[in-house]
């Protein structure tokens, strides 16, 4: 899960996801990060752990990092939460294999109004980001584990 900061959305989106894999019974590494570095070594932001929370899920044994080559390597798939996520992401992809693995979360549900999840930094709308980032996540289980009901 890659956002800008990786705190306010791509942490949202670790954490929902974690818990969807979990309840699922799945055995998926799950993990998030930032196209940049500016937040490294930070805790979600507050907005964000308080959102979790309200759902219970519990984000704060995350920590900010930044994305790199390397997750190429380790993650089969790579969501993005906007199209300049997409792009700076992109940009350090070396095959066309590795840009395969790359996709908007929102992408896949098929609204082509609603393909970006927001960035709610500045003006807020977390519990909309949580419950598009939520809706989302089921979609992609599914998908992923061939149970797509349509
Ligand atoms: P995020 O939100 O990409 O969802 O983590 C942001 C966090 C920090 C900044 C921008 C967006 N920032 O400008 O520091």
């Amino acid at each position: 899960m890659v956002c800008l900061g990786n705190i306010c959305r791509s942490p949202l989106a670790e954490g929902i996801m974690r818990h969807r894999v979990r309840e699922a019974g799945l055995d998926w590494h799950v993990d998030s990060a930032g196209t940049s570095g500016w937040h490294s070594g930070e805790l979600p932001d507050q907005r964000s752990i308080f959102t979790a929370n309200k759902n219970g899920i519990d984000i704060t044994d995350q920590r900010a990092r930044q994305f790199s080559r390397k997750d190429f390597e380790e993650f089969d798939r790579i969501f993005v939460m906007d199209r300049q996520n997409y792009a700076n992401v992109l940009e350090l992809a070396g095959t066309d294999e590795h840009r395969a693995k790359v996709q908007l979360l929102l992408g896949a549900l098929g609204d082509e109004r609603r393909e970006e999840v927001p960035d709610p930094y500045y003006d807020g709308g977390f519990d909309m980001v949580f419950e598009m980032i939520n809706e989302a996540c089921d979609h992609h289980i599914a998908e992923l584990t061939g149970n797509m009901q349509d």
